[in-house]
């Protein structure tokens, strides 16, 4: 069985409530599920945190396990100011590591058009709202 890690930056553990106009009414949990439902034959690991440092030490760690087919990685606000998350993913070369985004980052703020985490990631996908993640998952699967 192919297995993901989804990796989720600050303030997705609020989704469903929060800013709903632009991220959906879906909640993270609610998320997670259809996506083990849509995808039977593939073993999700979650994690979840508002802290940088433990986004990184989740990237190390899925890395030292090894077998993952890939990680799904939405990293929210750290997307456009983290260099050590890109240090991470740049370090773990050879895990593909896919940027997923709820909204079109490119239509909104300035600030969200540069992601540091890009240049470093598998591919990049957003604009699509929890849509994001499925089609990530699929290229990862294929
Ligand atoms: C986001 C876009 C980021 O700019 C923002 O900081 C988020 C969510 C998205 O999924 O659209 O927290 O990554």
């Amino acid at each position: 069985m192919k297995k993901i890690l989804l990796l989720n930056g600050p303030n997705l553990n609020l989704l469903g409530t929060r800013e709903p106009e632009i991220y959906g009414n879906t909640t993270l949990d609610e998320l997670v599920e259809s996506l083990a439902r849509r995808f039977p034959d593939v073993h999700f690991d979650h994690f979840q945190s508002n802290c940088e440092g433990a986004l990184v030490d989740r990237l190390h760690a899925a890395w030292r396990e090894g077998g993952y087919a890939g990680v799904v990685l939405n990293a929210g606000a750290y997307t456009h100011t983290s260099v050590a998350l890109r240090d991470a993913i740049a370090a773990v070369g050879g895990m593909d590591v896919v940027e997923v985004h709820l909204s079109n980052v490119h239509r909104r703020e300035e600030f969200r058009h540069r992601s540091l985490i890009s240049a470093v990631c598998r591919g990049v996908i957003c604009g699509f709202g929890t849509e994001s993640y499925a089609l990530a998952v699929a290229a990862l699967v294929r």
